[in-house]
């Protein structure tokens, strides 16, 4: 009798498993705070005027109801800066402590909150390096913490429900802003002001959030993380490449004094489909002969560099629908690898 007693109990515990989820262990997701807006304060909720970066991790994430149901959260004071501040020392220690984090298992997913105004570059390098197919977001905010209907707590609640999300592995470094999913390599911040700020101009967004679930329209199209060449595991400093603006009769004096002083490459935020005048050409050519590898962006946000350019000169590749910014970060990489202008247009047409 006893016996079946005890085969019954165990056929109950079975069958009450079997209809009810497990207890999901929460995943581990940390949080890598950089400075920015988000943790930013003002003298009061309706003031425009903030000083960013001056509220800890901590208290972030203690203005946001209900992020410590969504996972384990563990916060890490990378630094406390405003992103026009930016360095490739914070880059390079991100990458590396997002790489001990995944390799060592000790996070599912990491969100970086950041100063919105280099976001897109940070993602995107980061999207480059990082090694790993576990989920990496980016968020921050447009309104400072002390805000009325300040953005930044819906932002990283938003942020944490993405990386946390089985959905978000291996779709490269993203940003949520604004309930928007956008890709690394094709985001850019559009608005100085505007809690609406980021798009991707040529492609639109990833997806969007709600209810604290990703929806995804689409996956971006070039390479990324796992499927990344660049190993910067060694790198204690990026080759200096620099930007700069074409307008109407600009002259070469900045691109000169750039190719002397140790710059390795220009991109060129040309006008209309990234065209440049003779005082530009004429420096590319003296700056090529030296070493320097130009590429040819445009200063215009839709459509992209392509081959098809008006006296197309295949010594300087073109970014496609990489913008200036992103153009730089990627020649940055590529000539860690190489200086040859084949290899560099190789690396713009996959990445
Ligand atoms: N100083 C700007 C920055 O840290 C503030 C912009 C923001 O974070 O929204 O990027």
């Amino acid at each position: 009798m006893k016996k079946i007693i005890l085969i019954i109990a165990a056929s109950l515990t079975i069958m009450g498993a079997s209809n009810v989820s497990w207890a999901r262990v929460k995943p581990k997701i940390t949080i890598l705070a950089t400075g920015g807006t988000i943790a930013g304060r003002a003298e009061s909720a309706t003031q425009a005027a903030y000083i960013p970066g001056v509220i800890s991790i901590e208290e972030i994430i203690a203005t946001v109801p209900g992020i410590k149901n969504l996972a384990d959260l563990e916060g890490i004071q990378i630094c406390n800066i405003s992103s026009q501040n930016m360095t490739q020392s914070i880059w390079l220690k991100l990458c590396k402590t997002i790489d001990s984090l995944f390799t060592t298992d000790s996070a599912d997913g990491v969100v970086i909150t950041h100063g919105t105004d280099t976001m897109e570059e940070t993602a995107y390098f980061l999207s480059l390096t990082v090694r790993h197919d576990k989920p990496i977001v980016l968020t921050g905010s447009m309104r400072p913490s002390s805000s009325l209907s300040a953005d930044g707590p819906f932002n990283l609640f938003n942020a944490v429900a993405l990386a946390a999300s089985s959905d978000a592995k291996g779709r490269g470094a993203m940003i949520v802003m604004n309930d928007y999913i956008l890709s690394a390599d094709d985001v850019e911040k559009s608005h100085t002001i505007n809690t609406d700020a980021f798009s991707s101009p040529n492609l639109g967004p990833l997806g969007y959030m709600r209810d604290g679930l990703p929806h995804f329209f689409r996956v971006s199209g070039v390479r990324h993380t796992t499927k990344s060449e660049f190993d910067i595991g060694n790198l204690l400093t990026l080759p200096k490449v620099e930007i700069v603006y074409g307008y109407a009769f600009s002259d070469a004096t900045a691109m000169r004094a750039f190719a002397e002083n140790g710059t390795k490459g220009i991109v060129i935020a040309g006008v209309g489909h990234g065209n440049y005048n003779r005082e530009y050409a004429a420096e590319m050519e003296r700056g090529y002969k030296s070493g320097v590898r130009y590429v040819r962006s445009a200063r215009i946000h839709k459509g992209g560099v392509d081959s098809a350019a008006e006296e197309f000169d295949q010594r300087h590749p073109v970014s496609g629908l990489k913008s200036p910014q992103k153009a730089r970060i990627l020649l940055m990489l590529a000539l860690t690898k190489s200086n040859d202008s084949n290899e560099i247009q190789r690396i713009f047409n996959q990445y």
